[in-house]
This record gives C-alpha cells, sequence and structure tokens, in this order.
C-alpha cells in the first residue's frame, strides 16, 4: 500500500555502513535534516546501522561530528549492528559501499528483502560516476568533506527518488 498523507504508512529508510560512526550516521542526519526541510517527518523515517558491531553504543566518529557541524549537522546518533528483522522493519536499506552490499544481501532470505537494498551512489545527481561511498576512516579531512559532499548530493536525489516511488507531490 502507498502512503498519502491521509493514510500514512511511514516509509522507512535504513543506511548501513561498516561500522556505524562514520557514512551511515551522516547519512541518517543529513537526510533527517532534509526530511524536514520539507516538512514531510510524518511520513518518512530515518536511522543507520553497521555491517559490524565493533563500535555498538558509540557515538559518531570525532571527526565526522565536527565535519559535520562546521555544515550545520549534528551527527548523533548511536551506533548498533544491522540485523535480519531490518528487513522487516525498512523500506529501504542504502548502503555505502560493494562489501556492505554483499554483507547485507547475504542476509536477506527471499527476493523481496533482496530488492529493498539500494547503493547510495545510485542515487546521486551531481557526483553520478563514481559507485561507492568511500570510508573515509583510515584517511584525513579531505576524505570526511568528500563524504559529506557525496551524501548530501545522493540525499537529495533519494528524496526525488522517493517522491517519484510514492507520487508524493
Ligand atoms: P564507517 O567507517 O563504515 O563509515 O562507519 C568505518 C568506521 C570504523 C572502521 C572502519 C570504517 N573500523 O575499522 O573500526
Amino acid at each position: 500500500m502507498n502512503p498519502t498523507l491521509g493514510n500514512i504508512k511511514k516509509i522507512r529508510l535504513l543506511f548501513v555502513c561498516l561500522g556505524n560512526i562514520c557514512r551511515s550516521p551522516a547519512a541518517e542526519g543529513i537526510m533527517a535534516g532534509i526530511v524536514e526541510k520539507n516538512d514531510l517527518q510524518d511520513i518518512i523515517e530515518v536511522d543507520s546501522a553497521g555491517t559490524s558491531g565493533w563500535h555498538e553504543g558509540d557515538l559518531p566518529d570525532e571527526r565526522m561530528r565536527s565535519h559535520g557541524e562546521k555544515r550545520g549537522y549534528d551527527f548523533c546518533s548511536r551506533a548498533r549492528k544491522f540485523r535480519r528483522s531490518d528487513f522487516d522493519d525498512f523500506d529501504y536499506i542504502i548502503v555505502m559501499d560493494q562489501n556492505n552490499y554483499t554483507t547485507v544481501k547475504s542476509m536477506a532470505s527471499s527476493p523481496e528483502q533482496a530488492d529493498k537494498i539500494h547503493l547510495m551512489t545510485d542515487y546521486a545527481v551531481q557526483y553520478s560516476s563514481l559507485d561507492e561511498i568511500p570510508d573515509p576512516y583510515y584517511g584525513g579531512s579531505s576524505g570526511f568533506e568528500l563524504v559529506l559532499d557525496l551524501l548530501e548530493d545522493a540525499c537529495e536525489g533519494l528524496l526525488q527518488s522517493i517522491k517519484k516511488d510514492y507520487s508524493l507531490f
């Protein structure tokens, strides 16, 4: 059933990376801002998770938080590991790179679940030549800035895609 403004079934988005402390919490925070700016917070919900549980319970990486703050974001979600029940709880599972894609896909137990998995870069508008959001964890500042540029672009594209999928105009 498609949601309409009068008959709301929330559209739930889950962003997934490896550690859930750099890319996916940033995607979650950026998308939450876009959803709010478009007054869609009653319709679209966002969350994030990691394919590893290495940083379970942690705030996002300090470097990602401070690069985000300079752009007006407050990335403050707590890391958690991706779980099989996420396939039931979310409509879009949006992964940051090919490794995340392989890991999440291996946990899908039906074609319908597998169909929920999308690559973040598939929603890119300006940066459409990349096929991954590069992992910034072992790099320097420019890597974090690049990730934020890519995510801001892809989150705008994602909203357009959702609006089209659900006829939200
Ligand atoms: P993320 O980045 O997947 O974007 O959260 C990473 C965070 C932590 C590690 C690797 C990548 N790590 O090796 O702990």
